[in-house]
């Protein structure tokens, strides 16, 4: 769970998910909450839905940077920073924090694992109808598409 959670080096994340974390939680480095601040407001209004990086120092790479989030406190998803709480996921970021092979080595272990991972209730979907070439092109450009002015994402 801890390394999957180490996706979130990239990716961006809705003001309404971190909200509560940045103004009421006191784990968080405060100095990190008080410039987060300024991309989602207290209350609920026009920028209600701003968005910020998860990852606020490489978040187009996908490295081992938000474990180090956790560790100088400034992690943006509570769900993320209680990994770093004391528990006994504390010394897997804190390993994940020293070595980014050991994230990776974790990382791809977990996602291997998890499509074996066999459900206990079988749901019964019809099979969806065939893509043609076009709308297969079409899905490839929109799952690929990466913003001009983004580098390309790489491993570290
Ligand atoms: C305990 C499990 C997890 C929780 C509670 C969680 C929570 C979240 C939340 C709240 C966001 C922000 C979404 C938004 O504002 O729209 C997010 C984004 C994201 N999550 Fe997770 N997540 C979990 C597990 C995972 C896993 C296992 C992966 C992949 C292996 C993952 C990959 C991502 C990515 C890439 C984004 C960014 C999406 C984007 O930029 O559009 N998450 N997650």
């Amino acid at each position: 769970m801890v390394a999957l959670s180490g996706a979130h080096t990239i990716g961006r994340a809705q003001c309404v998910t971190f909200r509560n974390c940045i103004y009421n939680e006191s784990n968080i480095d405060t100095s990190s909450a008080i410039l987060r601040r300024k991309s989602c407001p207290a209350a609920n209004g026009s920028k209600g839905n701003k968005e910020a990086n998860l990852d606020d120092r490489t978040p187009y790479r996908f490295d081992h940077s938000y474990f180090m989030q956790f560790v100088n406190h400034r992690g943006l998803l509570t769900s993320d920073q209680v990994l770093f709480n004391g528990g006994s996921t504390y010394s897997i970021v804190i390993s994940y924090n020293w070595s980014v092979q050991a994230f990776y080595r974790d990382f791809v272990t977990a996602m291997i694992k998890n499509a074996r991972h066999q459900p206990t209730h079988r749901i019964q979907w019809a099979d969806p109808a065939p893509l043609s070439q076009a709308q297969q092109l079409k899905e490839s450009k929109r799952v690929c598409r990466v913003d001009k002015d983004i580098p390309i994402i790489g491993f570290a």
